[in-house]
């Protein structure tokens, strides 16, 4: 922030054969739009990771946007978009969970001839990346916060991309059937009863790392309910990330 005036970086990972195409048609005509965006040109919208995202908020963007060709474009499998469209679906949801408010993050198709379309969508975002303000002052979490979050975040990736390859295909790879996989709520499902166990499983973990505790300083760290945190607990020691230290009675990495 520099006099006042919010100047939000925003980092956007652009698919080389359309929305980098369009992009640059956009500045070959002149099309106006703020000057935040900081591109990152990617051979296809699918070849962007869930742990991107993560680390460019990590690294201190207030927004991140992604664009692809349009569905049924995609130069490559011939199908990497409709990965980037899941992997938008779950950044979204885990930025939400995470204490990140989830429009600042942006999926968007556009093709190598539609300059204007990228100035507008531009413009949009750039608006309401402005009115959102620095990453975590609308969200009210400090940048200490932010950072345990986003890095317990990560470390989840790994599971997430297998919980996609195994039950997130959508058999057949056309727009009408992924509309209909989302609306069936499937994938919130999986994200609430599956992902959020682990994601709050790899707090505590990253939370012993720093100092042993108990089950109600956990509780009262991560804010979650006593009880919640025990059966996590249970879950971890499982696992064997997590044990019990009798002599200090309270709970250690394992
Ligand atoms: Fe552009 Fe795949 S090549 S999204």
């Amino acid at each position: 922030m520099a006099g006042g005036t919010f100047k939000p970086r925003i980092i956007g990972f652009l698919c080389n054969w359309c929305c980098y195409g369009g992009a640059d048609l956009c500045g070959v005509s002149r099309f106006q739009y703020p000057p935040y965006l900081r591109v990152i040109r990617v051979m296809c919208s699918g070849r962007i990771d869930l742990k991107f995202i993560l680390r460019a908020f990590l690294n201190g963007a207030d927004a991140v946007f992604v664009g692809g060709c349009h569905l049924n474009d995609c130069h490559y499998n011939p199908e990497g978009n409709y990965d980037a469209l899941v992997m938008s679906k779950i950044a979204k949801k885990l930025l939400g969970h995470i204490g990140i408010n989830p429009d600042r993050f942006r999926l968007e198709w556009v093709s190598a001839g539609e300059g204007i379309r990228f100035a507008e969508i531009m413009n949009a975002f750039s608006q309401t990346t402005r009115e959102l303000g620095p990453l975590g002052s609308s969200e009210g979490i400090d940048k200490a916060q932010l950072t345990f979050n986003l890095e317990a975040a990560l470390k989840l990736v790994p599971f997430i991309k297998l919980v996609e390859r195994e039950r997130l295909r959508v058999p057949i790879r056309t727009e009408v059937e992924y509309e209909k996989f989302f609306a069936s709520g499937d994938l919130d499902r999986l994200f609430d009863e599956i992902i959020l166990e682990k994601y709050a499983i790899s707090q505590i973990v990253a939370l012993l790392q720093k100092k042993p505790l108990s089950t109600s300083e956990i509780a009262e760290s991560l804010n979650l309910n006593p009880s919640e945190v025990s059966r996590h607990i249970n879950n971890s020691s499982r696992y064997g990330f997590v044990r019990y230290d009798v002599e200090q009675q309270c709970y250690a990495p394992a």
